[in-house]
């Protein structure tokens, strides 16, 4: 049943609208959005939808098509950082951060349907976030921009749900538009639309899903933040974004360790080859995005150590079938990678990486194509 229906079951009424935003893929660029540097995400189509209306008794009734029975209820007022927990606290949370902001809402009823996979480093969170966002921006008439509704969403999620992550998921969800990736600078939050067609090229992006679970508000995730912080500290600047490239190796001998060292040249090299994809898509130049790309995973494990095992394996097997890039995508840990392949090696590439997987016992993984998407929107 669609959000719609089950809205109507719900209220006996009609939903005043039906909002949806999307998850996204990171084409490059990673764990560089704390550390004011360059992120490249497009949005894909796998999405989160809201029916949605207002209630005049303050109270806000939220319910998930994937958690069928469990309505949950809370006074607007009373919610927010410590108040809500579980899959609600993305709702919620954007509650708190839109009434936080000064902002009069009150109750509503919210119908949500989450598309896109939890866990997998495609942004689900942000995509619930973004679409709850718009419909309660709407259904209270508040006439807000999608990049100050992308900054409360981020608030809902660092503050209610508890993940300290950047500003990246929230923008790419509420700005991205189709046929492009989302060039966006956090130093200044301003963004380009960069052309990202690979079809036209004869080109696809594949998404392999390693089925290894993964979860921000986990300590890893934050662990690499605070690396960020102390290297940022011991070389007395006000983001690694302010490291140079050039002269690189001899910025990171000022550190104190190694493992220091590592994290600065991952952040670093990685700001650099968003800048290089970036201008690489806007001349055709798919061979340079391909190399960046594969260059950034291997960045990813050996510096930052943000991948796994069976990230690694992913990778390796998709170049190896003959993609010309790949890398994980997202915050790490396990999730997706992204890769990039002739359109006519799609199938081989993804049997080459199911064959592997097999081979090493792990889960069976899951590829499949997507197209740089829009961003949130109301749907009816
Ligand atoms: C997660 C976070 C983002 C970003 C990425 C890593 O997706 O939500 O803010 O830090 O990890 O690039």
């Amino acid at each position: 049943m669609s959000p719609t229906e089950i809205f109507r079951q719900l209220t006996g009424h009609d939903p005043q609208g039906v909002w949806a935003a999307p998850g996204r893929v990171n084409l490059i660029g990673e764990h560089t959005d704390y550390n004011e540097g360059l992120v490249l995400p497009f949005a894909i189509e796998a999405r989160s939808e809201v029916a949605a209306g207002r209630r005049d008794d303050g109270v806000v009734r939220v319910l998930s098509l994937q958690k069928p029975g469990d309505l949950v209820e809370a006074d607007a007022a009373g919610v927010g950082p410590g108040q809500a927990v579980g899959w609600s606290a993305y709702v919620l949370g954007v509650v708190w951060a839109l009434r936080q902001a000064g902002h009069d809402v009150g109750g509503a009823d919210l119908v949500l349907d989450g598309r896109v996979p939890s866990g997998s480093g495609l942004s689900s969170s942000a995509s619930v976030e973004c679409a709850a966002a718009l419909a309660l921006a709407e259904l209270y008439g508040l006439d807000l921009p999608g990049e100050r509704l992308a900054t409360l969403a981020q608030q809902a999620e660092n503050d209610v749900v508890g993940a300290p992550t950047g500003p990246m998921d929230q923008r790419a969800s509420m700005l991205c538009t189709e046929g492009h990736a989302l060039l966006l600078d956090t130093r200044d939050m301003s963004t380009e639309q960069v052309p990202l067609n690979p079809a036209a090229s004869g080109l696809a992006l594949l998404v392999v899903d390693s089925r290894v679970h993964h979860e921000h508000t986990d300590n890893a995730y934050g662990d690499r933040r605070r690396s960020c912080e102390q290297a940022t500290s011991e070389l007395g600047l006000r983001a690694l974004r302010d490291v140079p490239l050039d002269g690189l190796e001899e910025t990171l001998r000022r550190l104190s360790t190694d493992e220091l060292r590592s994290r600065v040249r991952h952040v670093v090299t990685d700001n650099a080859r968003t800048r290089t994809v970036s201008e690489a898509l806007c001349r055709g130049d798919w061979t340079t995005v391909g190399q960046a790309m594969t260059a950034s995973h291997a960045s990813m494990r050996d510096d930052y150590e943000i991948s796994c095992p069976e990230l690694d394996l992913l990778v390796d097997a998709a170049l190896d079938a003959g993609a010309s890039g790949a890398r994980m995508t997202g915050g790490g840990f396990g999730g997706c990678a992204v890769v990039l392949t002739r359109a006519d090696l799609v199938d081989t590439v993804s049997a080459n990486v199911q064959k592997a997987f097999a081979r090493a016992g792990y889960d069976e993984p899951r590829p499949f194509v997507v197209r740089p998407s829009a961003g949130a929107r109301r749907l009816s």
